[in-house]
């Protein structure tokens, strides 16, 4: 987790534009921030650090211009939440600045190693580690090779050495004083570079980089970057030797990540969700032509992913046996490995993840190579590193989540695993009909006539501390992704079952008020799930029904389109809905709920 950008320029720009560029990477962790910046004549040039626990404040600091600086927004791991803990961290002698995504596996020793030789560190962090073997491997090469070879800079030559020593998924971006240089190198956490005519960047997200650069180049794990006044320069990170950049166009634009006048992410994003879709209608057809093709050719096929993604893959099993009569697997990514075993040469792994970024779909990615079966991906950031890994991709195209939760990444997901699972019957137009009908579904609970109906039940439940959802078959997942938008953002404790567990203990939990969501589809689920919800409704729960038709069972009726197998994509419309209207009835930020961040990359 955690966001870092830096930024070297041939003219002084202003050091607080990285507080803003951080402000963009927030999602990836908002424990603590903070800035280096070199400050003062050349004669007295200092690194100038500015960091604090807590969240970036509203209004940006007044700083002065500089031509090098770099920021950190914080997801703690090692360390708690305090001012010494945020980065970025100094040397001893304020030479080096450092900041740091991931964790030093060997921390430990290391810092034991660095203490022994006379290294006092300031904080309780493991990122500190490199600053100071930065530090000292810097000196070493000085004074065993003074006259370094122009090849090989002093501060890539130190970076390979101290980057070799630590264990772990790290990206690493070290500002150097005397040479006015950022160096940057990472193993599996993303970092991305940018040069523009104001200067070079270097970041965790492209995001962080659009009105800088119309161009990126991602920085690959054998990598070392060299930013200066004069540009970027690539090192392998093996040899030393330079290398060129693969430069890739920045398609984002300042109005993807701006809040277009809703007043947080995650509304917008919820809204985005009839647009997301029908560009998936429109160009993703042929993408799911050839997933269907993969999982017909395939023997054993598992879709993995960690939480809203995790339910996505459990409703895709649900899909593919309902429409294709196919047996898929779904698998929370993080428990995959200790399920590789069943994989073989002809087996087919379907990652699906918003950011690409995820350490447990990584993991259970690099599984599916070690046993040679074939990976594809759902990924909603392109340059991802599931992205390059897999074998084949679909870009979900739902443009930038910005906020914590995921909303419109999960919908697009189940859109293409309709596609595709109408594709392997043969009722390609059936999926698309059905695609477009929940389309419109979607807008009909997007209306003011649903929301209304929404408002109401949030005035209710605000002070709710627990809150039941159920559903079945298809509405199953639907059910668990709906307590859990619920749960992450309200704090309100939520728990989503299968209708039919009700009876075999769930039910005991009902008492007189006990809020409890039914999905209720007209499917085959149907009788069941009524049933379910009188006996909830009979023991005093207050019943909500999510349902194309009312029912004597709903204390409320919110009326959602009947879309068919299409149902998991617009029933869960309404929870998200919720969700977001609670958060803002209890006070919190629907976009940064506490504890959480956005791309898990760590373990
Ligand atoms: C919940 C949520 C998380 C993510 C999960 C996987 O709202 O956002 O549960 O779905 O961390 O993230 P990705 O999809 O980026 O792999």
């Amino acid at each position: 987790m955690c966001g870092i950008f830096g930024f070297v320029a041939p003219q002084p720009l202003p050091a607080s534009l990285v507080i803003d560029a951080l402000r963009t990477l927030e999602y990836r962790g908002y424990d603590s921030w903070g800035i280096a910046f070199l400050d003062g004549d050349l004669a007295r040039e200092r690194i100038a650090v500015l960091k604090r626990a807590g969240r970036i404040p509203a209004s940006t600091p007044n700083l002065p211009a500089t031509v090098i600086a770099l920021g950190h927004t914080r997801w703690a791991t090692h360390g708690g939440v305090t001012d010494e803990n945020a980065h970025p961290h100094l040397d001893c002698t304020g030479t080096l600045a450092i900041v740091h995504n991931g964790i030093i596996e060997n921390y430990l020793p290391l810092r034991r190693a660095l203490e022994r030789s006379g290294h006092r560190f300031r904080s309780s962090t493991d990122s500190e580690i490199f600053a100071h073997l930065l530090e000292d491997t810097i000196a070493s090469i000085e004074e065993h090779h003074p006259s370094a070879s122009d090849d090989i800079p002093t501060l890539v030559e130190a970076v390979r050495h101290a980057f070799n020593q630590v264990r772990g998924l790290n990206a690493l971006i070290a500002l150097h004083r005397p040479t006015r240089q950022l160096v940057a190198v990472k193993s599996t956490s993303p970092l991305v570079l940018g040069h523009g005519p104001a200067g070079t960047f270097v970041a965790s997200d492209a995001v962080a980089l659009v009105g800088y650069t119309d161009r990126i180049h991602y920085l690959q794990d054998d990598e070392i970057a060299l930013l200066d006044h004069q540009g970027l320069q690539l090192f392998d990170r093996c040899t030393g030797q330079r290398r060129s950049a693969r430069w890739e166009p920045l398609t984002l634009r300042p109005a993807d990540t701006s809040l277009g006048g809703y007043p947080h992410y995650l509304i917008k994003e919820i809204h985005e969700q009839p647009r997301v879709l029908a560009r998936i209608a429109r160009e993703r057809l042929d993408g799911a032509r050839q997933l269907a093709d993969l999982i017909r050719h395939s023997y054993g096929t598992f879709l993995v992913g960690c939480g809203t993604a995790g339910y996505a893959a459990l409703c895709g099993s649900y899909l593919f046996s309902r429409i294709a009569r196919r047996h898929v697997n779904a698998v929370i990514a993080s428990e995959f490995k200790y399920q590789e075993h069943f994989l073989t040469d002809r087996s087919l792994v379907i990652a699906l993840t918003q950011s690409g970024e995820t350490i447990d779909v990584i993991e259970a990615v690099h599984a599916a190579k070690r046993r040679g079966a074939t990976v594809a991906a759902l990924v909603n950031v392109t340059g991802s590193t599931v992205a390059r890994l897999a074998d084949f991709t679909i870009p979900l195209s739902a443009g930038p989540e910005q906020s914590v939760l995921s909303t419109k990444a999960y919908t697009a997901k189940l859109a293409i695993l309709l596609l595709t699972a109408h594709i392997l019957n043969g009722s390609e137009h059936v999926g698309l009909d059905t695609l477009w009908r929940a389309i419109e579904g979607m807008e009909m609970a997007l209306a003011p006539a649903t929301l209304d109906r929404i408002r109401a039940v949030a005035d209710r439940l605000v002070d709710a501390q627990h809150c039941y959802v159920i559903g079945r078959g298809l509405s199953y997942p639907t059910a668990l992704e709906a307590a859990l938008k619920i749960k992450e953002v309200t704090y309100i404790h939520a728990e989503g079952f299968a209708g039919g567990e009700l009876k075999h203990g769930v039910i005991a939990l009902i008492e007189d008020g006990s809020p409890c969501l039914v999905f209720s589809p007209l499917d085959e689920t149907r009788a069941d799930i009524l049933s379910g919800a009188m006996e909830v409704r009979s023991r005093g729960g207050w019943v909500i029904g999510i349902s194309p038709e009312p029912d004597e069972a709903f204390h409320v009726h919110i009326p959602v389109a009947d879309v068919g197998d299409a149902s998991p994509l617009v029933s869960i419309v309404p929870a998200q809905l919720l969700a977001y209207e609670l958060a803002v009835r209890r006070g919190l930020d629907p976009d940064k709920p506490r504890n959480l961040a956005k791309s898990v990359t760590v373990k």
